[in-house]
């Protein structure tokens, strides 16, 4: 028999995105699935309510009325109590549910009986790449906040020669060059800055040469050993962490924009810029800390605050991808619907495979427990 798929809308704060679009509804409906989506679900990512019913979506009034009866609840960020309450006996639940961090919401799935996938834990490998969201996202916010250093920012990206004068191009650094850095990089070039950028990985160096920045590192036998097996980089120690702060200290007096990206998977971010570095930049310069929600990057970021000193500000969004939701939301649909792919038969039918690798390493909560090995482990 065919299953339902519940999207409701997002209860966060600020939380603009949506699970599903008409797009991948549609997908579903074809196929004989139903689907419920909360009434308003989409209008943070500007799709209506008529948009969905188009696309043969029902739409309910509440997120019980959405989730009640649902075999697949998927969402954007993890879910509330009353979320939780409402899911029927078995039902797969999958979200960013930042397990490592969201520890009350996981106890609650478990004890509520739920399967439950992280989407953040799918791995990096090749046939999952559709289906990583946290690449489709950090892309996006990597892209974003070029865009907001741009807005804080009181003169302009790119050289321009007039005949009053030339306006230097602003020269930005971009610290942490995964994904969101990559991007950041892309946008602060096609902006006409003068670009430049660190990582402790050294895979990066020629990424970032690629891209027509500058490497900035220091390139030391620690350096040279700094990427993990999955493609992460290792919590540096305190002397390579030392070497880097000097290099910096000299590069960052001379930025007009910072952003930094740095992020160790289930670790507060590195401090990669500190207070006395801060003071060093001109007034007007611009920090854009995308690792706030880890922590940050930089010392004195408060999250989601524009915090000015000496004329610097320091900006560390937490969601960035919320300004940007209508493709961050599409973008995740997507990952989502692939991922929906493994739980699922052509004909719609229930059938997930626990033994294939992308779902054992998603997986949380199963059968009234905890199950993921590296929340087990961790406090
Ligand atoms: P992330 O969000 O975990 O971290 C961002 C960046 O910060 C990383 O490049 C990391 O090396 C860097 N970093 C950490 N500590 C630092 C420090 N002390 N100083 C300077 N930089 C520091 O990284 P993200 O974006 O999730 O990417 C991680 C890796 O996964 C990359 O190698 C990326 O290319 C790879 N990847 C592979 C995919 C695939 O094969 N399907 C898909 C997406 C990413």
């Amino acid at each position: 028999m065919a299953i339902t798929i519940a999207i409701p809308k997002e209860t966060r704060a600020g939380e603009t995105r949506v699970a599903a679009t008409p797009d991948t509804v549609k997908k579903w409906t074809a196929a004989g699935i139903a689907v419920q989506v909360e009434t308003g679900a989409g209008l943070g990512a500007a799709i209506t309510d008529q948009a969905f019913v188009d696309a043969g979506a029902h739409i309910a009034k509440s997120a019980t009325e959405t989730i009640k009866t649902a075999d697949i609840v998927l969402k954007v960020r993890g879910p509330e109590a009353a979320e939780i309450a409402a899911l029927k006996p078995g039902a797969h639940l999958v979200a960013l549910l930042d397990a490592y961090r969201e520890k009350e919401p996981l106890a609650a799935l478990a004890k509520a009986g739920a399967t439950a996938y992280a989407m953040e834990f799918v791995p990096r490998i090749t046939r999952a790449q559709v289906m990583d969201a946290l690449s489709s996202q950090a892309n996006l916010a990597g892209y974003r906040a070029v865009i907001d250093a741009a807005a804080l920012y009181g003169k302009a990206f790119p050289m321009m020669m007039t005949a009053a004068g030339t306006v230097a191009p602003a020269k930005t650094f971009i610290m942490g060059v995964g994904v969101a850095g990559l991007q950041a990089i892309a946008t602060a070039r096609r902006l006409g800055a003068v670009v430049s950028a660190t990582d402790v990985r050294p895979a990066t160096k020629e990424q970032v040469e690629s891209l027509g920045a500058k490497f900035t590192a220091v390139e030391d036998e620690e350096f040279k050993n700094a990427q993990t097996a999955g493609g992460y980089a290792k919590e540096m120690s305190a002397e390579y962490k030392a070497k880097q702060a000097a290099l910096v200290t000299a590069h960052i007096a001379k930025q007009d924009i910072v952003i930094t990206t740095a992020l160790i998977p289930g670790r507060a971010a590195p401090i990669l810029v500190t207070k006395e570095q801060v003071a060093s930049m001109k007034p007007g310069s611009v920090l854009i800390d995308l690792a706030a929600p880890q922590g940050g990057n930089v010392e004195g970021c408060i999250p989601d605050q524009i915090v000015e000193v000496n004329g610097v500000k320091i900006y560390g969004p937490t969601n960035i991808v919320t300004a940007i939701a209508t493709d961050a939301s599409a973008l995740y649909a997507k990952n989502l619907q692939a991922f929906v792919g493994l739980l699922i038969t052509k004909d719609g039918a229930l059938a997930p495979d626990f033994e294939d690798e992308i779902l054992k390493a998603a997986l949380v909560t199963k059968d009234g427990a905890i199950v993921h090995p590296s929340l087990k482990a961790t406090p």
